[in-house]
């Protein structure tokens, strides 16, 4: 987890995802101006892109306190109405992982988000009856990594939608240069640059190569980070031009040695490469697919010409 010193606080310090703050800058000036609370908001996209550091700038934007928890550290409708009811008037309660709720605690969920209420049973069997407890006004934040993920009563329940997408280079090394000036970190441009470029649009990953790339320079080198410096410390990392690891060139390899480069069915290449389908679905898969290496059809993954051509394989037209 990247200390809390790199993560930007207001939205205007936050880089990149342009859509995405474009229309929470709207909706949290609204609600500011009308005193209410936002209404829900759900991120969702790849592992690292920021979800956390937007819920706490949203909560710090709109002036309340921010609940942090997630889906599996809520094991029963108890823990959540415990968290409910001690929220304070328009606060955020956020939710990574919101996908991993179980069922009896998302049932809780609706009501709470839906009329700000909690419904309790009480007694059992002919005689039980349910009474409704009233909460404050609260923002639900909730993170996954795809929509897709959550129920859809849950899903509809969200009144804005977000999804955040893989950082451009240029983004990526705008974070790094600001990560590197907090850090008190000398860096060269183009130190950057490489850094941005193999951090595979993630700003996560780009701030943890930062950190390892400055441990090169500071004892291999004089302390500087340079292009070569930069492009000598990622090569230590096995971290290539492009960012790709050891996973990446295995499911790649896979498609094509034992599949013919595709079409391959996700639960077949998970199968074959040893990894989870939701892993690859969600970390593998979608840099592979903005770099253009893998296609995803209907009947499954194709890995592309550009792939067998970064990669020096001969393609076979079929
Ligand atoms: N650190 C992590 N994500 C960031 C972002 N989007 N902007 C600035 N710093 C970040």
């Amino acid at each position: 987890e990247i200390e809390t010193s790199l993560r930007p606080k207001t939205v205007d310090e936050y880089i990149g995802q342009d859509k995405a703050k474009e229309k929470l800058k709207i909706f949290i000036e609204a609600a500011r101006r009308r005193k209410e609370a936002l209404d829900h908001v759900l991120l969702y996209g790849p592992p690292g892109l920021g979800k956390t550091t937007l819920a706490n700038i949203i909560a710090n934007e709109m002036n309340v306190d921010i609940r942090i928890t997630s889906g599996p550290a809520i094991e029963r409708p108890g823990d959540l109405a415990a968290i409910l009811t001690n929220l304070a008037e328009n606060d955020v309660l956020f939710i990574d992982e919101i996908h991993r709720l179980n069922r009896s605690v998302e049932e809780v969920l609706y009501p709470a988000m839906e009329d700000y209420a909690l419904d309790i049973i009480i007694g059992k069997g002919p005689s039980a009856r349910s009474i409704r407890l009233d909460l404050s006004k609260f923002t639900l934040i909730g993170a996954t990594t795809r929509a897709g993920l959550l129920t859809s009563p849950l899903r509809d329940r969200f009144g804005v939608m977000c999804r955040l997408e893989l950082y451009d280079d240029e983004s990526l090394k705008e974070i790094v240069e600001r990560s590197a000036k907090i850090l008190n970190i000398d860096m060269e441009e183009k130190g950057a640059i490489e850094i941005a470029r193999r951090s595979r649009g993630t700003p996560r990953i780009a701030n943890r190569l930062l950190k390892r790339v400055r441990d090169y320079a500071q004892v291999v080198e004089d302390g500087i980070i340079t292009e070569s410096v930069a492009k000598k410390a990622l090569e230590l990392l096995e971290v290539d031009e492009l960012g790709l690891d050891s996973t990446d060139k295995k499911m790649i390899t896979t498609i094509i040695e034992k599949f013919g480069g595709g079409p391959v069915g996700l639960d077949t290449l998970a199968a074959s490469t040893g990894e989870e389908s939701n892993t690859i679905e969600d970390v593998y898969e979608p840099y592979l697919l903005q770099l253009g290496f893998l296609n995803r059809t209907p009947r499954g993954r194709v890995v592309t010409k550009n792939c067998y051509d970064y990669f020096g394989i001969k393609y076979e037209e079929d």
